[in-house]
């Protein structure tokens, strides 16, 4: 049995104006689904977690009143609610301390973030069961390593070691975890992109809680010890880590199990795009569109009734939401963060 916990509380700013403070990117329908990310992560835990009673969810206290609306039927003393967002370690490291105290230190928890896209449940299902098997015989902490294809700076890339045998009733080989690196600068992820020896890290972490409970002493006591005295009380005086940094960078007990479901962070709007093209339409259309030689663009509008109409437009993405409507070439879509810092001086 897993405990799974839902990581939800970060903001996801490149998919503004639809992205705002109180409405995160998990809070959105970004996969032609009429299910938020938040809401589809749920849906696909929910049989490994058996039921709603064991499915958590750990969220800034902003975004609290949104994850009780778009999950219902969540039971409040399943979501736990920072203060304010530290980033990943300390929602990590808390969620970790609460669910010992309810389940006991062999409990087997999994950290999955809010906002990815993943194809095959089956494959997923089979994928976890490996990750607690693995989980329990090697006391590893286990990451789920997918398959790069670019050298994206956006990622924790994992180097593969040794192989160390088959796990699960599927039978999933897992490998030692020889080096992990958050986010490399640009030529780094070329190099080992190259090397052919490194994958993606998915963002999910599979451990028993002892087991992750002694790492982070270890490797991360400014962050777990005050959460130990204090519980939430600490919040105001922790650092702001990623899990990443703090713990899988320097751990020596990380295992990766190579995935074989489809996997998309969905991290901007080409992602979007990736997702939901298709053969039959030259244009992404999440809004009502009538278009006149207009190919490779992205439409979006939270308005079901409202009508876009595009001449002689080519690789554009237009996103209308109330009273914002964002125009941008759709390779500088990762501009928006800056252009939001622009905005925030100026309002
Ligand atoms: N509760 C809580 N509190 N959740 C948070 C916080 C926080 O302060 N900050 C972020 N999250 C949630 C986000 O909502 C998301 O679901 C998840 O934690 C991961 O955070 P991101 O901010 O999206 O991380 P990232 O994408 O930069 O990097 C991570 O994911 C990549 C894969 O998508 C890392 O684990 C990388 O190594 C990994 O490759
Ligand atoms: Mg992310």
């Amino acid at each position: 049995p897993l405990v799974p916990v839902i990581l939800a509380g970060g903001k996801g700013e490149r998919f503004w104006p639809l992205s705002r403070k109180r409405r995160p990117k998990q809070f959105l329908c970004l996969d032609g689904s009429d299910r938020s990310l938040l809401q589809s992560t749920a849906d696909r835990l929910l049989h490994v977690a058996n039921g709603w009673d064991n499915l958590w969810v750990v969220t800034a206290s902003h975004l609290a009143k949104g994850v009780q609306e778009q999950l219902p039927e969540l039971p409040l003393a399943n979501l736990l609610v920072e203060p304010e967002g530290r980033d990943t370690a300390p929602a990590v490291a808390w969620s970790t301390l609460e669910i010992a105290k309810r389940y006991g230190e062999s409990a087997i928890v999994g950290f999955f973030p809010a906002d990815h896209w993943i194809d095959n449940q089956e494959i997923f299902e089979e994928t976890l069961a490996a990750a607690v098997d693995l989980a329990v015989k090697e006391a590893a902490i286990v990451t789920l390593g997918i398959t790069c294809n670019q050298a994206a700076t956006g990622y924790g890339y994992i180097e593969q070691g040794e192989k160390i045998g088959l796990y699960g009733a599927a039978g999933y080989p897992a490998y030692r975890v020889d080096r992990f690196t958050e986010k490399p600068d640009r030529e780094t992820a070329q190099a080992f992109l190259d090397s052919g020896r490194f994958s993606w890290n998915g963002g999910m972490f599979v451990f028993q809680a002892k087991v992750a409970l002694k790492e982070l002493h270890r490797h991360a006591p400014e962050i777990l010890t005050p959460l130990e005295e204090k519980g939430v009380a600490a919040y105001p005086t922790l650092p702001r880590k990623s899990i990443d940094y703090a713990l899988m960078e320097k751990t020596d007990r990380a295992y990766v199990l190579p995935v074989s479901f489809g996997w998309d962070d969905l991290g901007d709007w080409a992602a979007i795009e990736r997702l939901l093209k298709n053969a039959d339409n030259p244009n992404v259309e999440l809004a009502k569109h009538v278009g006149l030689d207009t190919k490779g663009t992205l439409l979006y509008s939270t308005n079901d009734d409202e009508l876009i109409v595009t001449i002689g437009l080519e690789d554009t993405v237009v996103v209308r939401d109330g009273k914002v409507t964002l125009i941008a070439k759709k390779d500088r879509t990762q501009e928006i963060k800056t252009i939001l810092k622009t905005l925030h001086t100026r309002s």
